[in-house]
């Protein structure tokens, strides 16, 4: 049973530049950014109002946000930690808010200085702000797979902290396979569980393609009915407080694989591509997806 259609959400600008050390242009964003809103993607997340001392490259988050061309249809996103990330998220009056936290104890606290008891009643004011101020809100749930730091996580601790954070009245859970460690048959077995519990369209997969499983594991969860799935153009990403983590599934690669097999995105491959050649130069860097590889030897 796979779907007939999916939605594609673009963490490039996010995900995708926070791990990056060369520095791209406010401009050189706005215009990347602007180049995947012609590209038919209705979902981008474009910055994140994290503390600059821990994210640089995204130090820019409000003249970014602020400057791009919002395309109607297209929803505008970005991560917030924290009440004074949000303050600035709603200044620059973006669409959509996404709060994010770990299942594993110790990635949580490398990555926002947090115990995870500690982490909800913040992320639980943030979301009840950001909702009375008309925003939509996403939940991140991050190492579902697997944690740098404690390895297996328990399936229990998962569900429990998924559990927290719909009760605190976030739209949708994106399952964060954070250091690529995933496989199909993991994947499968975590979903069944969470279909019990939740339901399918509120939930979305963030996979990572560190061991080159990402399309695998996407697969897997196409089977099981899921339709929202996060990438990045190119395969850029990674978390810097999750060591060995790298790029995401790259957004090129998922929409030639999905459309090959007769599912929709509406997104048009050509201009993605040009859109990766442009964030290629700007990086000075090869793009490491098959999509690209395959394009440029042409
Ligand atoms: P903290 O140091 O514990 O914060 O950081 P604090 O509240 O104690 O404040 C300390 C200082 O930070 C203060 O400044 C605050 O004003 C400032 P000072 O007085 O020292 O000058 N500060 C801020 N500044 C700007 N914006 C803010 C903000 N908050 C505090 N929002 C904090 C806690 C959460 C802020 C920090 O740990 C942080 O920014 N972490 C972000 C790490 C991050 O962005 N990681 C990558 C994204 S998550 C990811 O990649 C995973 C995902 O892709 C899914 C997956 O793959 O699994 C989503
Ligand atoms: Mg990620």
């Amino acid at each position: 049973i796979l779907p007939k259609a999916i939605t594609v959400k673009e963490v490039g600008p996010r995900d995708g530049l926070q791990n990056e050390k060369t520095v791209i242009s406010v401009e050189d964003k706005v215009a990347w950014i602007n180049m995947l809103s012609e590209t038919g993607l209705s979902y981008i997340e474009v910055t994140s109002f994290v503390n600059p001392k821990w994210i640089p490259a995204l130090a820019d988050c409000y003249e970014v946000a602020t400057s791009i061309d919002r395309k109607p249809g297209v929803t505008y996103a970005a991560l917030v930690p924290n009440q004074k990330g949000l303050e600035k998220a709603l200044l620059a009056d973006l669409d959509e808010i996404s709060v994010f936290m770990s299942a594993s104890e110790a990635h949580n606290l490398k990555n926002i200085n947090k115990s995870i008891d500690d982490t909800f009643p913040v992320l639980e004011g943030v979301v009840k702000e950001a909702l009375a101020e008309g925003k939509s809100v996403r939940g991140y749930l991050s190492t579902v797979f697997g944690c740098p730091y404690e390895g297996e996580v328990d399936v229990n601790q998962v569900l429990r902290v998924s559990e927290k954070l719909f009760e605190m009245g976030i739209s949708e859970l994106s399952l964060g396979d954070t250091i690529g460690v995933a496989n199909p048959r993991q994947v499968q077995t975590l979903l069944e569980q969470f279909l019990r519990r939740f339901p399918q369209d509120k939930l979305a997969l963030h996979f990572h393609d560190t061991r080159g499983l990402a399309l695998a594991n996407m697969y897997a969860a196409l089977q099981m009915g899921m339709t929202v799935f996060d990438s990045s153009l190119g395969g850029l990403g990674g978390c810097p407080y999750a060591p060995g983590a790298s790029g995401n599934v790259a957004t090129d690669d998922v929409n030639y694989m999905v459309n090959q097999m007769g599912i929709e995105t509406n997104i048009h491959n050509e201009k993605l591509l040009k859109a990766a050649q442009f964030i290629e130069q700007r990086l000075n860097k090869k793009l490491m997806s098959h999509s690209m590889l395959v394009h440029e030897n042409n």
